[in-house]
């Protein structure tokens, strides 16, 4: 038996980084599904596929070559193709492909054996959009963060204004919007708490306050 704590929600709801916490505190595995996503984009787009052949895309998702590497400070160094793709994958011009690649069935069954895959002892923290609802359905913790789509804006431009990154807050708004209105709407696993996930509204709340939650919850 191997335990499994998933974790979805929309963009910027702060997966990512309680996640990371999550997997350090617990010394458990990390399974970044997104990262699946723009992979298979980035690939695309050096492959000279265009984001609406479904046909190709689905090849090149089933034949992603990508390594994820321990690398320092609890940073994963993700390698694709033999090329170091950490921060490549990382764009909002990526996020966007990813979001239209991950609303084609074929792509997302092609990455279903691949993200089972990761789980391991002595666990797993999964963290993506249909965790809970789909990949792994048995999990025993489902978490679903959420915070309103401003707040959510605000933490991304933060993030990218403390990396020197030059930034619109209404234009990152105008991105979540379209990226929330594409992950919820589409007709293949739709982004939405599983029937049995503990939801949490972390717009008023801190790093820490939810990392305590999550942590009190798995105790349980
Ligand atoms: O960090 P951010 O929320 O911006 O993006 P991400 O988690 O890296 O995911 C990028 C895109 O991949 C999302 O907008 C989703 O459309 C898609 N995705 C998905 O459909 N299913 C997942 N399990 C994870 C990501």
């Amino acid at each position: 038996f191997i335990p499994i704590i998933t974790v979805d929600g929309p963009s910027g709801s702060g997966k990512g980084t309680i996640c990371r916490l999550l997997s350090q505190q617990l010394g458990w595995h990390l399974l970044d599904s997104g990262a699946l996503y723009r992979l298979t984009a980035v690939a695309a787009r050096h492959h000279g596929i265009p984001m609406t052949d479904e046909e190709s895309l689905k090849v090149v998702a089933a034949h992603l070559d990508v390594q994820f590497l321990a690398g320092t400070a609890a940073e994963i160094k993700i390698v694709l193709e033999g090329e170091e793709v950490t921060d490549a994958i990382r764009t909002e011009a990526i996020g966007a492909d990813a979001s239209i690649v991950a609303a084609m069935p074929s792509v997302r069954q092609a990455l279903l054996q691949r993200q089972r895959d990761f789980a391991a002892l002595p666990g797993l923290i999964a963290d993506g959009r249909d965790m809970g609802t789909v990949v792994f359905p048995e999990a025993r913790l489902k978490v679903y963060l959420d915070a309103s789509a401003e707040e959510r804006a605000s933490r991304r431009y933060k993030q990218l204004i403390s990396k020197g990154l030059s930034a619109s807050l209404e234009d990152i708004l105008l991105d979540i919007q379209a990226r929330d209105e594409r992950d919820m709407n589409r007709s293949i696993s739709p982004l939405k708490p599983a029937p049995d996930a503990v939801i949490l509204d972390t717009t008023q709340l801190t790093i820490e306050e939810v990392l305590e939650v999550v942590l009190d919850e798995a105790k349980h």
